[in-house]
Order: structure tokens, then sequence, then C-alpha cells
């Protein structure tokens, strides 16, 4: 059984995604928050998961929190840690500590549009298709080896909340997938990049085709 503990901010429907797929092996350990108010915290209690929130504002600076956090996070003993709309720079040494054992999802399709508003900046950059990335996290802000993408279109008179929408439907079918690959041991990482270990071709392949809108 391989113990996960996942780190939130907001309202964790990517989280819940995870919760629900209900992975073989898998076991969702802990749920923490950045925020105590964030929504998803609720929802993962009922669900019967352990939750914390260790509040990010009560610290000195962003070391004292990382340290406090890892602290809070190795109680678990994770095999993988799962950032899920973790909103919080996360320190190099926080970073090193569970490198080739965290993952990140962000709302793009990596390397483009990384940091914040992917949304608004895909749709000002005029962009045909958009898309989500699940990928290992390294120091370098949403960047380290992908593991899954899925693509969606931006459409003629899309404004952020539908693309995000478009997006987010998407987030919820490839993070648990990437998540469960991780927990077969079949994600092989070399020169940064993602190989699936026994990969089939078509859905269950390494690379998510392109899905309905
Ligand atoms: C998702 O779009 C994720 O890609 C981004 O933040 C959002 C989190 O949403 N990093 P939720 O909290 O999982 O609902």
């Amino acid at each position: 059984m391989k113990n996960i503990v996942i780190l939130i901010s907001g309202r964790g429907s990517n989280m819940e995604a995870i919760v629900r797929a209900g992975i073989p092996g898998a076991r969702i350990a802990a749920v923490i928050s950045n925020r105590p108010d964030a929504g998803g915290l609720s929802i993962a209690r009922g669900f019967g998961i352990e939750t914390v929130a260790l509040d990010h504002k009560l610290f000195a600076g962003r070391d004292e929190f990382d340290a406090a956090l890892a602290a809070e996070i190795d109680r678990f003993a994770p095999d993988l840690v799962v950032l899920a709309g973790y909103m919080r720079i996360l320190t190099d040494g926080f970073v090193r500590r569970y490198m080739g054992r965290m993952l990140n999802i962000h709302p793009s399709l990596l390397p483009c549009f990384t940091g914040l508003h992917t949304h608004r900046r895909a749709i000002e950059a005029g962009v045909k298709v958009a898309g989500t990335t699940v990928h290992f996290v390294t120091p370098e802000l949403d960047s380290g080896p992908i593991v899954a993408q899925a693509v969606v279109p931006v459409l003629p008179g899309d404004d952020e909340e539908a693309l995000a929408a478009r997006v987010l439907k998407q987030e919820h079918r490839i993070y648990p997938q990437a998540v469960r690959w991780f927990v077969e041991e079949r994600l092989i990482v070399e020169n940064g990049r993602v190989t699936l270990r026994d990969a089939q071709s078509g859905p269950e392949g390494w690379c998510v085709p392109p899905v309905d809108a």
C-alpha cells in the first residue's frame, strides 16, 4: 500500500477526483491545506480522510513554513506527495526532500504559460488549443518531467471561466490516471523525460489522447 499526502489551497476538486478514483494500492493518508478555510478540507473530512490546516500566515517566512509543512507531511510517511491546487511557491529544500515523489497539475500545456492566469493569457495569445499538464515537481516553477497532458480546444467566444471549466474537466481525468501510474510504479524518469512502463497503444498509452470538448 502506498501512502499519499495531498496538498491543497482551495476548493479541492482535483483532490476529490483522486479520492473518488479509488486507486488500488493507494491510501490517501492526509489532505493538508495552507489555508484553514479551504473548501477541500471539509470534502476530505467527508471521505473520512485526516486533514491538517497549517496557516502559512502564522510563520515568519517561507523556510519556516516549509519546514513545518514537511514535518506534518512526514507524519504520514508518504510515498507520494500530490499538489492539487496548492498555491504556494515551494522552497528548494522542500522540493528536494520530495523530488521524484511529488506531482503537480498545472492548467496549461507546459512549457507554455507557466505561472498564474494561464487561461486569460492563453485567450489573449489567441492559441487554438489549451490543456493541462501533470508533472513531477522540480525546483523551477511549473517545470519538471511531464507525466500526462490533455488537450482542449479554445473556442470562439471563450472567456476565462469557460476555458477553465473545459480544462478542469480534463484535469479530473488525467490526474487520477497519473497518480495511478505512479502507484503502479510504471513511471520511468530518464533525462528529464517520463515514459510509461508496459505502455499499451490507445487510451492507456502514456500520452493522453485529445478528447471531446
Ligand atoms: C486547477 O486548475 C489546477 O490546475 C491549478 O489550480 C486549480 C485547482 O483546482 N493548479 P482545485 O482546487 O483542484 O479544484
